[in-house]
């Protein structure tokens, strides 16, 4: 590939991650993500189709992308994913596509989007703990997650990863029975510190729970965690294993341990734009290209040059933070 046909950086970062959002749309309203009522949704019009999602994967591959994940809102609303994902696998040059889903959906999917091509799995879950379940969400559902879970593992994804928020003054009593249920489901459990993204803006770093605490209590609760040899250096999380070799903890120390310097994300919202970072203030719109006249050059155009716009990193920690004004569920995660 010529060089100067990728997704390279002002600071040499290499992007092959493309993540598509594929509607803001949610059937629960998580707290850190959504506001609880009076949300303004997208029109259906204004969702790239399929087809345009298709086109702008195909462009993509051009430049350099090769993993894609599908996200949302939550993306099994959206009908026919699994339509989505057999086009998006079949596309030469893409060697990978996952999905990171609330699991509401997917007892009744899991099998479906396996035959269709997807391989890996994110499902969030916040709290073990019904009742906590419910204050984090505001909805009902939580057996439907566990459902959702089982069918993952019976329809042969492998692995399965569990995505919890960490939250100060929620998270704490959710720590030991996560270790557990990775040590006997065999389902990986990622702690994801919270990030400034809630649309009520009332994040404070006082309500970050920090991965080290988190591992300080598996390690004493539980039995020491190791750190997994061999790991992905572009994956944001540390993963960790218990000294016995069962039970895997994935730890995302976006706040405590920023990670944006070995960054290989790129993002396609919903509504066609792109956008270099989860935390960028600016996005490129890609959907007047598709939808007037543009050439695919013209699509790889706006992807690097996004790219290039691309900022060191997000300032979470300083004062200077913005945050975005778009809300984590018309971003994608
Ligand atoms: N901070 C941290 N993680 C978040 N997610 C959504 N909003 C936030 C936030 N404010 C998580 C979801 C999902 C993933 C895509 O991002 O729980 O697992
Ligand atoms: Fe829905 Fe995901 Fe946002 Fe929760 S984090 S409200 S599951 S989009």
């Amino acid at each position: 590939m010529n060089p100067m046909e990728q997704l390279i950086d002002s600071f040499g970062r290499v992007h092959n991650n493309l993540r598509i959002s594929v509607t803001d749309r949610c059937n629960i309203r998580c707290f850190y993500c959504m506001p609880t009522e009076d949300v303004v949704f997208m029109q259906r019009n204004q969702l790239l189709t399929f087809e345009e999602i298709e086109r702008v994967v195909r462009v993509g591959v051009t430049v350099g992308i090769n993993k894609i994940r599908l996200t949302g809102g939550e993306p099994l609303v959206r009908r026919d994913l699994d339509q989505l994902i057999s086009k998006v696998a079949a596309i030469p040059g893409i060697r990978d596509v996952g999905l990171t889903t609330n699991g509401i959906l997917l007892a009744e999917q899991a099998q479906q989007l396996f035959d269709a091509g997807l391989r890996r799995i994110n499902i969030s879950l916040d709290a073990l703990d019904p009742v906590k379940f419910k204050e984090i969400t505001r909805r009902e559902g939580y057996e439907k997650v566990i459902e959702g879970i089982h069918a993952a593992k019976a329809a042969g994804f492998d692995p399965v990863k569990i995505n919890a928020v960490s939250i100060r003054g929620v998270t704490e009593s959710e720590i030991v029975p996560f270790g557990k249920l990775a040590r006997e489901a065999g389902v990986e459990i990622r702690f994801i510190e919270f990030m400034p993204l809630d649309s009520d803006n009332a994040w404070e770093r006082d309500k970050v729970l920090f991965a080290d605490e988190i591992v300080d209590t598996l390690s004493r609760e539980i039995m020491p965690l190791l750190p997994m040899k061999n790991r992905d250096p572009q994956a944001p999380a540390t993963e960790y294993v218990f000294e016995d070799g069962v039970g895997r903890i994935g730890l995302i120390a976006s706040v405590s341990r920023p990670f944006c310097m070995s960054c290989n994300r790129f993002r396609l919202t919903a509504d066609g734009k792109f956008r270099n970072c989860l935390f960028s203030l600016e996005e490129t719109d890609v959907k007047s290209l598709i939808r007037g006249s543009g050439t695919d050059a013209d699509i790889a155009r706006a992807m690097i040059e996004s790219i290039q716009a691309k900022k060191i990193g997000h300032e979470i920690n300083s004062a200077n933070y913005v945050q975005p004004i778009r809300p984590m569920h018309s971003i994608g995660g």
